[in-house]
């Protein structure tokens, strides 16, 4: 179904497909059509930071930045959703044009910049939804707070979205929002990680359930930025990492068409850094803090890949808009094969 509505959805500018692809999944779910769209895989039970999942591959945030189509996304067979990136006010994000396809890579270029309705028009999008599944809220700041008071708009969200989410992101990792990527600095990061585990233990107290808060990384990071980033993980004790975002990076595409244009890069060209990441946390942290690897997922062996590098999830956003939804069943199948194939 997907292959058919592709040339039509490649024809008109990147975000206007994505504008139209998910009224399309909304409305499919809505009139019971979805399972037209994709076939649901067959369970494989998956247990990560304490949460049981029915499958180890979710959607990763920035598709669905307000929660507005959490259902009909997880009535594509998701094992879970990861919705915003949310911040305390609604902000328009960057002038358009600011997404761009270059599909002889299978890959995207953004710089949204954030755009969403705010943390409390998220959080009354997914009261209203039924999806009863592990339902991740990626939170960040602003454009206009400071990094000096970054920690202020992500508490506040943090506060907001913790009822309801099954787990909180900290994206300090979008190439988008400048300085945002700073906070990865160790003595930064270690200030604000320690204020934010507070009040996520304050908040378990206060609901009587604890709720899982990761960290979302950038893949552009060196040796000794890995190093400072394990360390005050660990110290803080983060519930776990994902690892990546997307890259400022142009090498593996410099003569594209819009290979130039500024912001993050997903999709093919980001599987070989961003899995490399991933493996270079998971010799660092030695099985301590559960990874989940994001970062250039086209086909079940990418998925397969990330498992080996020492992932425990997967997601993927960039493909749904190369390979649509039957992705989540080959990711699936993949990941049940190794499974059993490991199990030998
Ligand atoms: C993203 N991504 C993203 N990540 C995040 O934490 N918050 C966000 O708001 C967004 N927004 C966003 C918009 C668009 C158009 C894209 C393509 C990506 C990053 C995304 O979640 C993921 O980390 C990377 O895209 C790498 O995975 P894929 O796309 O290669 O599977």
């Amino acid at each position: 179904m997907y292959a058919l509505a592709r040339p039509f959805l490649f024809c008109l500018d990147a975000e206007r497909a994505h504008d139209l692809a998910l009224i399309s999944i909304e409305a499919a779910y809505r009139t019971g059509l979805n399972p037209l769209l994709a076939q649901r895989p067959a369970p494989l039970p998956t247990t990560a930071f304490g949460i049981g999942f029915p499958n180890p591959v979710g959607l990763a945030a920035g598709l669905d930045k307000n929660g507005a189509h959490i259902d009909a996304l997880a009535g594509l067979g998701f094992g879970f959703i990861e919705i915003g990136t949310t911040t305390p006010r609604a902000q328009p994000g960057n002038p358009k044009p600011r997404m761009f396809r270059l599909p002889e890579h299978e890959a995207v270029i953004n710089r949204l910049g954030f755009n969403n309705g705010g943390v409390d028009a998220l959080v009354r999008n997914a009261e209203k939804a039924t999806f009863s599944g592990v339902l991740g809220i990626n939170i960040g700041r602003n454009k206009d707070t400071p990094n000096e008071r970054a920690v202020d708009d992500y508490l506040h969200s943090l506060e907001r979205v913790y009822p309801r989410a099954g787990y909180i992101t900290v994206n300090i990792s979008s190439p988008n929002t400048q300085g945002l990527r700073d906070i990865q600095e160790k003595e930064t990061l270690k200030r604000f990680i320690g204020t934010l585990r507070e009040r996520q233990e304050q908040l378990a107290t206060q609901h009587g359930l604890r709720k899982p808060m990761l960290l979302k990384i950038a893949p552009d990071l060196d040796e000794a930025e890995l190093d400072a980033i394990s360390e005050v993980s660990l110290a803080a004790r983060i519930d776990g990492l994902i690892c990546t975002n997307t890259t400022v990076d142009r090498s593996a595409i410099a003569s594209a068409r819009h290979g130039q244009e500024a912001g993050g890069l997903s999709g093919k060209p980001l599987l070989e850094k961003a899995t490399k990441v991933l493996q270079g946390m998971s010799r660092r942290l030695g099985g301590k803090i559960p990874l989940l690897g994001v970062g250039g997922i086209l086909d079940g062996a990418d998925a397969a890949a990330k498992i080996a590098a020492g992932a425990s999830l997967v997601q993927f956003y960039t493909g749904m808009v190369y390979r649509g939804p039957a992705l989540i069943g080959a990711c699936v199948e993949a990941l049940r094969t190794q499974r059993n194939e490991s199990m030998r």
